[in-house]
């Protein structure tokens, strides 16, 4: 691996125009203040597992379309915010682009390591929320399942929007279901649970969900250019995905006190029994989908 290709490279012009400057961005007290309270779920205790669970690797075939979909050139320069274990950073590099991975979970920065072995990916460990890049520095951000663990998702697009050319793009993969899913309708239930024992964000202090980042995408000037659907996530019965919930294999416990979960989770069981077919396999999520947005010339 070699430095972060896209650090130095592009001045930010017509980012100013843009109303995109990151002199205001870094180093301010009120950026400091932000930090103070900005919380995110810590990767590093799913490292070893992240893999075997989500797919080590976006397919070449899927990563093709990814790309031909945006019109993202063989040797663009692409920043991956949240890059986990390289699952999309590798095989964009593989195909050609130069990229940076930035992420703060050193655990899944050491995966990311042992995977990566083209000399076009770069790995930062850093937040998407303090992006070390001049603006205008690269053609493409991509975001894959990251806003729902930010609390600072907001600012984390608002960082994006400033490191990519005038008319850059941004490639977003929700990743966390749609609330008519049997899982996410599990998870949901486990988190009223839990804030109604009076555990007060449980579980996921982002985004709730891909509308709001659309309409976030929106008030930063971004267009939606197209969606590109992956097909189905991997099967589990909602009694494994149940089972792995309860035994803390999910981040959705980690931050709820024993004495909470052990009142709250027979009662999410029974629950669970009531309402499903715990043994019919699911796909989870339903449906792989990334959604392509294109920067507009001027922000409003
Ligand atoms: C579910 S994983 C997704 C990893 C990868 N993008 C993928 O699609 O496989 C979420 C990743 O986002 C990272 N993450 C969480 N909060 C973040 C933040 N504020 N800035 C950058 N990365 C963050 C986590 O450490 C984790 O590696």
């Amino acid at each position: 691996m070699t430095q972060a290709p896209g650090l130095q490279r592009r001045p930010g012009d017509g980012h100013e125009a843009a109303g995109c400057r990151r002199e205001r961005l870094v180093d301010n007290q009120a950026l400091r203040t932000v930090y103070e309270y900005m919380t995110r779920v810590d990767f590093s205790r799913n490292a070893t597992v992240y893999d075997r669970r989500h797919g080590a690797l976006l397919g070449r075939d899927d990563a093709e379309r990814l790309c031909g979909a945006a019109g993202l050139p063989l040797a663009a320069s692409v920043l991956d915010i949240g890059a986990g274990t390289g699952r999309v950073a590798v095989p964009l590099a593989e195909r050609g682009c130069a990229v940076v991975a930035v992420e703060p979970a050193r655990g899944m920065v050491d995966e990311l390591r042992a995977k990566a072995s083209s000399d076009r990916l770069a790995v930062v460990i850093g937040e998407g929320g303090q992006l070390p890049f001049r603006s205008g520095t690269f053609d493409a951000v991509v975001i894959a399942r990251v806003l729902y663990l930010a609390s600072d998702w907001r600012h984390i697009l608002r960082e994006a929007r400033c490191v990519i050319t005038t008319d850059g793009l941004l490639l977003h993969e929700w990743g966390n279901g749609q609330p008519d899913e049997p899982w996410v309708q599990i998870r949901e239930q486990a988190r009223r649970l839990f804030e109604t024992a009076g555990v007060h964000q449980p579980f996921h202090p982002g985004v709730r969900s891909e509308t709001e980042v659309s309409q976030e995408l929106g008030t930063l000037g971004f267009v939606h250019v197209s969606d590109v659907l992956m097909g189905p996530g991997p099967q589990l019965t909602l009694r494994e995905f149940l089972r792995r919930l309860v035994d803390g294999e999910l981040s959705y416990t980690w931050d709820v006190p024993k004495e909470v979960q052990a009142d709250c989770l027979p009662r999410l069981a029974t629950w669970c029994e009531q309402g499903f077919d715990l043994d019919r396999p699911v796909a989870i999520p339903n449906q792989i989908s990334w959604t392509i947005y294109r920067a507009a010339h001027s922000q409003p």
